[in-house]
């Protein structure tokens, strides 16, 4: 029996294969029951603070849903409208809230802060996304590769672009556990840190799966099972560092010669939100600059392998309810 009860979700590392899976079932079990219109709000009466220091629709929406879902009340605290680091140390938000929430979600940027909420508040925290990792979005990752493929050992993930922050970190850590070869298809200055490579490689070994690093999209992407991509300059990044980005990483894009270069039957995968036309203020912002149409996925692949990217979103939800549910409760039923 597993039980992830008082638990935080700050990083994959902190989590077994076996307890992933679980957050994975459990999620799809979820899912289920809200199709089936089948109340599950076994939480009614508790009540969790989200704190959001970076923007978000998806992250957000999930655990609002998700938490009314299961029967709890929630209070945004957004960037601007709390004390959080500006007037009130992490510390001391930590040990209030921990005395009026059942659990906490932090989004915003040090993984150190999330890891001091945790450590003070006395109840569960949830990383919605840190500069270094985002744990949540990586299981609604592997729940989809599991919905469109069947399984997920001995699968392979390529991932195109900055392979160093917070997606490419995380899914490595993911992949590395689950038996999920990992690609990332980078310039070498994009490769994820050398330590987690490292770290990655050693539960590589016992769950069976590579860990690749290359500069070569086309060695790298080759019979992929998953291209997955992320945007180029994530949030809190300055402005400046658009132009070498783009330089960077416009050979690493990913087209529909790219997804050719994959298996027959590869699937897209992209977080969101994506730079794939000029529908968005940056985007419109990038053109006037740099001339570019889309920046990391084109138009053309994003529209014809949009199926998996809109199921990977909606899993967001389920995967953020199993997180909360499974962290504040036991027993419950898949
Ligand atoms: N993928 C993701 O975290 O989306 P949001 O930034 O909209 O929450
Ligand atoms: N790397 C992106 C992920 C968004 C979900 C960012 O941090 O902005």
């Amino acid at each position: 029996m597993i039980s992830l009860k008082g638990r935080s979700f700050l990083t994959l590392k902190d989590f077994t294969k076996d307890e992933i899976l679980y957050l994975i079932d459990l999620a799809g079990h979820f899912k289920k029951l809200k199709k089936e219109h089948v109340l599950h709000d076994r939480l009614k009466g508790r009540n969790v603070a989200l704190i959001f220091e970076k923007t978000s629709t998806r992250t957000r929406s999930s655990f609002e849903t998700a938490a009314h879902d299961l029967g709890m009340g929630t209070t945004y605290l957004d960037p601007k409208s709390s004390q959080i680091g500006k007037k009130e140390s992490i510390e001391d938000t930590a040990r209030v809230l921990g005395r009026m929430f059942d659990g906490i979600e932090y989004r915003g940027y040090g993984q150190e802060i999330v890891e001091s909420l945790a450590e003070h508040s006395r109840v569960p925290v949830w990383n919605g996304l840190t500069n270094e990792y985002h744990p949540t979005q990586i299981l609604a990752d592997m729940m989809t590769i599991r919905e469109h493929m069947g399984d997920l050992e001995g699968r392979t993930l390529a991932y195109m672009g900055d392979a160093r922050y917070n997606m490419g970190n995380s899914l490595m850590i993911g992949c590395a556990k689950l038996g999920v070869n990992f690609h990332a298809v980078a310039p070498k200055k994009y490769f994820p840190d050398e330590e987690l490579v490292a770290k990655c490689r050693e539960w590589a070994k016992s769950s069976g799966a590579e860990i690749v690093l290359t500069e070569d999209a086309k060695e790298g992407t080759k019979d992929a099972d998953v291209v997955y991509t992320d945007v180029w300059v994530s949030m809190g990044e300055p402005d400046e560092v658009w132009e070498e980005r783009i330089e960077d990483l416009t050979p690493y894009r990913v087209t529909m010669d790219i997804m050719k270069n994959a298996k027959n039957e590869a699937i897209f995968m992209h977080c969101l939100p994506a730079f794939h036309d000029l529908d968005t203020e940056i985007g419109k912002e990038i053109n006037k600059k740099f001339g570019l149409t889309c920046m990391e996925v084109t138009d053309e692949v994003f529209e014809s392998y949009q199926e998996a990217v809109f199921d990977e979103a909606e899993n967001r939800m389920h995967t953020i309810k199993a997180v909360m549910a499974a962290t504040l409760a036991d027993d419950w039923e898949i």
